[in-house]
């Protein structure tokens, strides 16, 4: 059987791309937009965003990323990858970025053809790929990107773990929101392009790889003897951050859910005595949060329990993932209905601008409200209540205002809380039925793409055929003063 093994651990080929593509910045395409004939320029580094203006980057719009990823030694920290990125152009381009943060390039070809590829002087992470050709406007393109190193974590102030690729000595596990995806990727790290993703995870045999999605198939090829290859497949798009791959000695279960949902959870093996139970109740909040949401969004879920003090929990689309801190508190079963709930609000429906993240942790800690009825008997309005006079005495915390919190303050207290009472604030105001009625449409409408504030605020507006909304919204998210609840 070894004459099959392929030469290459990475034989994963370009996927089809659309005819002419490539080098056919002169020719007629008949395109019409006035962005189709300029001359080819460069796209822009960064996309702009009020608090990352860095992140992502202008030109194109990625459609799929496959990521075949070599983990030779899961004790050594050191990843080989072959990054398969198809993305449409949204100018004609001479030359586009990539965020990839201290890994090394071995090679890139566009559409078949050699690039090249240098960090931008000055702008670590900041990949420049210049096609031997340019790309004209609208032009579905692959860039084909070797790849190689010791991925490391981004320090970030608020988290001593850091952002991105996190190694454990024995296996790995990733946590990015808001920019870690380019520590183990190249990528456009922003959730305004959200992509499918396949993954192809190889590594030793008797070390278990589990991503995002549905696992398509473990098998030795194109590997060689002793490896196995596990390969995932997100077939709904899916903001960078929320990507997920984790190496080591992982126990899965799986099942059949809500609605023929499949139902899988993963534990380090290490913990599967202390943690086995905390994901049963997962199948009740889904048809909970179904009535109240919409159907769950994706055709797979559960949680991933990491051996590791994490500090906080991450929605990472299909497969939340949860810290040994996060599973062993009196918290526990909050943190994970507030991590299912980002799978509507967040992973489904996904920010536009990271200024907006309280649509993400205001209606995920609603959620939570929402859940404690049936678990705890505590009526939504008690728990408002409650957060409301524990903001109020907590100063200056409760100033921040939650529709725009600045970077140091995205994962305060006022978003998560303020940002609840926002929702609350609404519901008193409109009726039950006419707020999730809001709810059920925003999250049909905006299904598997992004929404904004305004976005919301339309909805909410539209629904309960009101046009006076905009005060509250107002008070409540941009206004230092923490309002009184309506009523
Ligand atoms: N989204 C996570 C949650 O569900 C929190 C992430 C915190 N991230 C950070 N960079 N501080 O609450
Ligand atoms: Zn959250």
């Amino acid at each position: 059987m070894l004459f099959v093994v392929a030469t290459s651990a990475c034989s994963k080929d370009a996927r089809p791309r659309s005819p002419g593509a490539a080098g056919s910045a002169t020719a007629s395409s008949g395109a019409s937009s006035a962005s189709a004939d300029a001359p080819p320029s460069p796209g822009a580094p960064g996309l702009g965003d009020p608090y990352y203006a860095n992140l992502g980057n202008g030109g194109y719009d990625v459609d799929h990323y496959d990521l075949a990823i070599t983990v030779a030694d899961p004790k050594q920290n050191h990843i080989a990858g072959q990054a398969t990125i198809t993305a449409k152009a949204t100018q004609s381009l001479s030359r586009f970025d990539l965020d990839l943060l201290g890994l090394d390039v071995q090679s890139v070809t566009v559409d078949g053809a050699a690039a090249t590829s240098v960090e931008l002087a000055g702008a670590p992470g900041e990949l420049v790929v210049t096609p031997a050709q340019p790309i004209e406007s609208q032009h579905i393109f692959t860039t084909a990107i070797a790849y190689s190193g010791e991925p490391k974590p981004r320090s970030d102030p608020s988290l001593p773990i850091g952002v991105g690729w996190i190694s454990q000595g024995d296996g790995s596990f990733v946590l990015s929101e808001p920019d870690g995806a380019s520590t183990w990727f190249p990528v456009n790290d922003h959730p305004s392009d959200k992509a499918t993703y396949t993954f192809h995870i190889d590594v030793p045999d008797g070390t278990a790889a589990v991503a995002n999605g549905d696992l398509e198939g473990t098998g030795p090829t194109p590997s060689t003897a002793g490896r196995v290859v596990w390969t995932y497949d997100e077939k709904a798009p899916m903001a960078s951050y929320l990507a997920e791959v984790a190496i080591g000695d992982y126990t899965v279960t799986t099942a059949v859910g809500p609605s023929g949902l499949s139902i899988r959870n993963v534990i380090d093996s290490a913990l599967v005595t202390d943690a086995s139970s905390v994901f049963d109740r997962v199948p009740e909040m889904i048809s909970f949060f179904s009535t109240d949401f919409g159907p769950f969004p994706f055709d797979i879920y559960g949680g991933l329990v990491v051996n590791e003090r994490t500090g906080y929990a991450l929605e990472t689309q299909t497969l939340s993932l949860f810290g040994s801190d996060e599973v062993n508190t009196g918290e526990t079963e909050t943190i994970v209905a507030h991590e299912l709930a980002h799978q509507w609000f967040g992973d489904s429906v996904s920010l536009e601008s990271w200024k907006d993240i309280w649509l993400n942790e205001g209606f995920a800690t609603y959620a939570e409200w929402l859940w404690a009825e049936p678990a705890t008997g505590t009526p939504v309005q008690q728990s408002a209540q409650r957060a409301r006079t524990e903001l109020q005495h907590s100063g200056d915390v409760a100033k921040v205002p939650p529709g725009d919190p600045g970077v140091p303050d995205m994962f305060g207290p006022s978003v998560y809380q303020r940002g609840a009472l926002t929702l609350q604030a609404l519901r008193l105001t409109i009726g039950d039925d006419q707020f999730f009625t809001t709810l059920r449409t925003y999250t049909a409408k905006y299904a598997n793409g992004n929404a904004t504030t305004a976005d919301f605020i339309a909805v909410a507006s539209q629904v309960s055929g009101r046009s006076d909304l905009q005060p509250l919204f107002d008070q409540w998210l941009y206004q230092p003063d923490l309002p009184q609840l309506p009523g």
